[in-house]
């Protein structure tokens, strides 16, 4: 569906996209994860022709967006990061102001008006002027104006900044429902870890303009050895037992607190009971445990040594 090869945007002598190269597949979500300042837009904006790469090619399709962006305009729905509607108008009349820009005509606008309003759910708010509704009836609206031409390829630049979380899980759940049932390819960027967790099966982590990872979950995760976390309440351990625990088979590192134990847990272990057990061989008195899978935020960290928001 789309491929960045070697894309590069270089402002004097800074380097903000550093020779980015990947490929998004028909029908994923794929998620573009990165802290403030990283690329992101900037990686979009290259998309959707607002900016000019200084190097590499982007091909839409397996055509080059250079040489075709007609084409390519026809098939994308960009949802920019800064909020772009008329604040005078309705919901509705942006909408099919948009529409008409993306050369529907009249009756087809109309038309697709009345979808795009059911699928943002805000048929009921659609007469209301915009700058009278609120930030997230806005974010959907602007995701609204994206779908007006029926894209195959969905690109949305952090669409859920600063707004409630209830308008947060609707324009997650829009975002699945498209995909789902639509087969929309969709480009997901976002700081948020938690929503790029739940939406995309695929991830590129950049930061400072360069690509530093690139698969699904898993595969980051056995790339990188990241460990889980397993946390153990007790309510009794015998005195200087912290080096048997630390040795025991599959503990990369232990941390005890008042009435917890924090255990990384090395990739290759397959059943964390069998840590719990040697746990209360030794004499622990275990009230409970809690077991954290490692995350994106946590293999971000392990690459970078800092965390996503900064
Ligand atoms: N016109 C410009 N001239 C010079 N530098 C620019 C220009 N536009 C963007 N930059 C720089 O490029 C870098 C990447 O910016 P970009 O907006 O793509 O990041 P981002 O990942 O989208 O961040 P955020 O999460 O804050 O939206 C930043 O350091 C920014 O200051
Ligand atoms: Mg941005």
């Amino acid at each position: 569906m789309l491929e960045l090869i070697d894309l590069t945007k270089q402002y004097g002598s800074d380097m903000v996209v550093d020779h980015i190269s990947l490929k998004v597949e028909d029908g994923e979500i794929f998620g573009l994860l990165g802290p403030n300042g990283a690329g992101k837009s900037t990686v979009v904006s290259m998309i959707s022709t607002v900016k000019a790469p200084t190097g590499g090619e982007i091909k839409i399709n397996g055509k080059s967006l250079r040489r075709f962006p007609m084409e390519a305009k026809k098939v994308m729905g960009i949802v920019p990061q800064d909020i772009a509607l008329y604040e005078a108008l309705s919901a509705k009349d942006n909408l099919e102001l948009f529409g008409s820009l993306y050369g529907l005509s009249r009756n087809e606008s109309k038309r697709r008006v009345e979808e795009v309003l059911d699928i943002i759910e805000l048929a009921d708010k659609k007469n209301q002027a915009v700058g009278e509704i609120s930030g997230g009836m806005k974010r959907r609206v602007n995701i609204g104006v994206a779908l007006m031409n029926n894209p195959e390829l969905l690109i949305l630049d952090e669409p859920t900044v600063g707004i409630d979380p209830q308008s947060r899980n609707h324009i997650l759940e829009t975002v699945k429902k498209l995909n789902k049932e639509k087969g929309m390819t969709v480009i997901y960027t976002s700081h948020y870890m938690e929503e790029v967790e739940f939406l995309c099966k695929r991830v590129a982590i950049i930061d400072n303009g360069k690509l530093i990872a690139l698969g699904t979950k898993e595969e980051l995760k056995d790339k990188m050895n990241a460990s889980d976390t397993l946390i153990v309440f007790f309510q009794y351990a015998p005195e200087g037992i912290f080096p048997e625990i630390s040795s025991i088979w599959g503990v990369e590192r232990a941390e005890i607190e008042s009435n917890k134990i924090r255990l990384l847990v090395h990739p290759a272990v397959k059943n964390v009971m069998d840590i719990i057990d040697r746990l209360r061989s030794i004499g622990i008195q275990i009230t409970g445990f809690k077991f954290e899978e490692v995350n994106l935020e946590s293999i971000f960290l392990q690459i970078t040594g800092k965390s996503l928001r900064e």
